[in-house]
This record gives C-alpha cells, structure tokens and sequence, in this order.
C-alpha cells in the first residue's frame, strides 16, 4: 500500500487556499493546514470558498511574522504550497508577510527536507516591478530559487474573488475606475487555479502563468457585475494621474494601504491575459455572488 504524500498548505484560510486544501485532500494527500485563526476554517468564506476545517488532516495556527509559531511548521511534509501573501491593510508590510515571512516557511521546509515548494506570485511582474506588493513576491521568488529545494512559481492574473470587488461597487450602485478600463485580462475561480497548483507538484522547476477561459476588458467586467445585480451601468472613469494623485495623499496617511491600491490602478494599465485553465465562467460566478446577496 503507498503511503499518502503529506503537504502543507500555508494560507489556507485565503481565496485561493481553501480552494488548494480541498483539491490535495481530492487528491489524496495528508494535508496540514497552517493559518492563523483556525475558526476562520469553519466557515465559507466571502466569495463562495468552502469551509475546509473538516477536510484538513491537521490544522497548526501560526502567523508568519512571529519566527516560534513556524519554524518547525514543515516538519514530516513532503510538499509545501503557499499561498500566503497580504492582501488587505493590514499593521505588517508586504515584504515582512510576502518575502519574510515566506522565506521563514522556506527555512522550515529547508530544514524539514521537504522535496518540492510550490509559490503563489503574480502575472505581469515585470511591468510592475515597482509595485512594493510584487517587489515582495518576487524577492521571495529570488530565494526560492537560490535555496536548491525543488520549485514551482505559480503566476496568476487575477481571481474570481477579485472580480467580486467590482461586484460589492455594482451593488452599491456605481463604480469609479481609474482609466478608461479598456484593459483585457482572464480571471480565474479559485478551484480551477487550485487544479493548477496541485498539478504543479510533479515536474521540473518552473513558471506556470495561469488565468480563466474568458477575457473581458475591465469595462467588460464592471458592465457584468452591473447586470448581475439587475442594476444600471454607472461607471466613472478618473484619469489615471489623479487615481495617482489620490494613492499619494492616502500614503501620507496611511502607507500599507496606499501600496496596496497602487497594484490596484498599476494593474489596470496592462493587458494581463495569461494561458487560459478551467471550465468556470465569471458570469456565473457574478450569478451566483447576486443569488447569496438576495
Ligand atoms: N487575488 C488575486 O487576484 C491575486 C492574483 C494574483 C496573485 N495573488 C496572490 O495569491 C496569493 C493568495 O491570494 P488570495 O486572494 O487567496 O489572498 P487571501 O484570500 O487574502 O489569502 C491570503 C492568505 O494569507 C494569510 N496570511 C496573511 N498574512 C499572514 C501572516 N502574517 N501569517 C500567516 N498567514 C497570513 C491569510 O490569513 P488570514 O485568513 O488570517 O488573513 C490568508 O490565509 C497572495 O499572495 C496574492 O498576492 C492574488
């Protein structure tokens, strides 16, 4: 009888990691979840993500800013996934959560001779180098490679659950857009890119771009929330410059934030159509955000 690989799923109270916990137990896998806040497992999350905590063979709270709570969090795993990153304001800076924080798991997993560590960055990083969220990421990505363990770096777009945000502005009414959204991109569900992580277990060491079967221009997208929610298209449109000049005031008050919606309005500059994964469509899932909000 083989014996179940055992994996680490690290920010599996996320979008994404919920999604990546119910594909390894799918798969077969033992699966340690490391979050947190475990209660947070016991219930769906915001967008239609499941409640995992059952699933998880074993669940360790952590936090990766507080070096005791994980630097023996990877023993007895074979594989890591992270999907940990801040995408919220938060009192932390992206390069204590993105790079510090997961070179800290690194050094776990390192140490517990894991054999292969699979990495949540981002689509188009080097359009938006400058951007503190992605120069985290990718400085995480640099130590991954250098470290000598076996790797993927999985590289999405954007997901469903980002799209949701233009769903909550629909709702509400109207949306501001900084430009005129004429930008493209392929959002992706969260258990489609799941697929893509879990597979990204076997293999060479590698970059995996990863987005949706549909492309729209953010427009696009915005007009689709509207419809979702039975409301009449309000969109405006800021120029650039001033969504910029607006980032710049917000930063003298609050620094994370600011950084954080700078990826937002940088994002909105470039096409970001990836290669295209899985069977959902965001219509349905915008179908499915108005269905829960009735
Ligand atoms: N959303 C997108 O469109 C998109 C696109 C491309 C790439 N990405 C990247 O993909 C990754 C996952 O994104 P997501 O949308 O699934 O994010 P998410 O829902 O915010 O999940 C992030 C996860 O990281 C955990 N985390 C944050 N700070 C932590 C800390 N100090 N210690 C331990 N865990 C911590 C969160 O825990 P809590 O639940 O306790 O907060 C959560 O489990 C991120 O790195 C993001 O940058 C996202």
């Amino acid at each position: 009888m083989s014996v179940a690989k055992r994996v680490l799923v690290a920010g599996a109270s996320g979008y994404l990691g919920r999604y990546a916990l119910k594909e390894f137990k799918d798969r077969g896998y033992f699966v340690r979840a490391l979050v947190r806040n475990p209660e947070k497992l016991k219930v769906a999350g915001p967008h239609g993500e499941p409640a995992v905590f059952d699933l998880a063979d074993e669940v360790v709270a952590g936090d990766v800013t507080v070096p005791d709570t994980i630097a023996r969090v990877c023993d007895g795993m074979d594989i890591v996934f992270s999907a940990i990153g801040l995408t919220k304001p938060e009192a932390h800076t992206s390069i204590e959560v993105d790079h510090l924080g997961n070179r800290r798991i690194l050094e776990s997993a390192l140490g517990a001779k894991v054999s292969r560590f699979i990495y949540v960055s981002v689509f188009n990083q080097d359009k938006m180098a400058e951007v503190s969220t992605i120069k985290a990421h990718e400085l995480f990505v640099d130590d991954l490679k250098a470290s000598g363990i076996s790797w993927a770096v999985i590289r999405p777009n954007g997901y469903f659950s980002d799209m949701g945000r233009f769903f909550d502005m629909a709702r509400g009414g109207h949306i501001f857009m900084a430009g005129e959204g004429e930008r493209k991109i392929n959002p992706i569900h969260g258990a489609d890119l799941a697929k893509v992580c879990v597979d990204a277990v076997e293999g060479d060491n590698r970059e995996i771009p990863a987005g949706g079967p549909d492309t729209y221009t953010f427009r696009e997208i915005m007009e689709l929330a509207f419809e979702a929610c039975g409301k009449s298209v309000w969109i405006t449109s800021l120029p650039i410059w001033l969504a910029e000049g607006g980032l710049f005031v917000a930063g003298i008050f609050n620094r994370n934030l600011a950084d954080l919606l700078s990826f937002a309005i940088e994002a909105l500059k470039f096409d970001h159509v990836a290669p295209a994964y899985g069977t959902r469509h965001l219509k349905e899932f915008f179908a499915e955000l108005a269905e829960g909000s009735r």
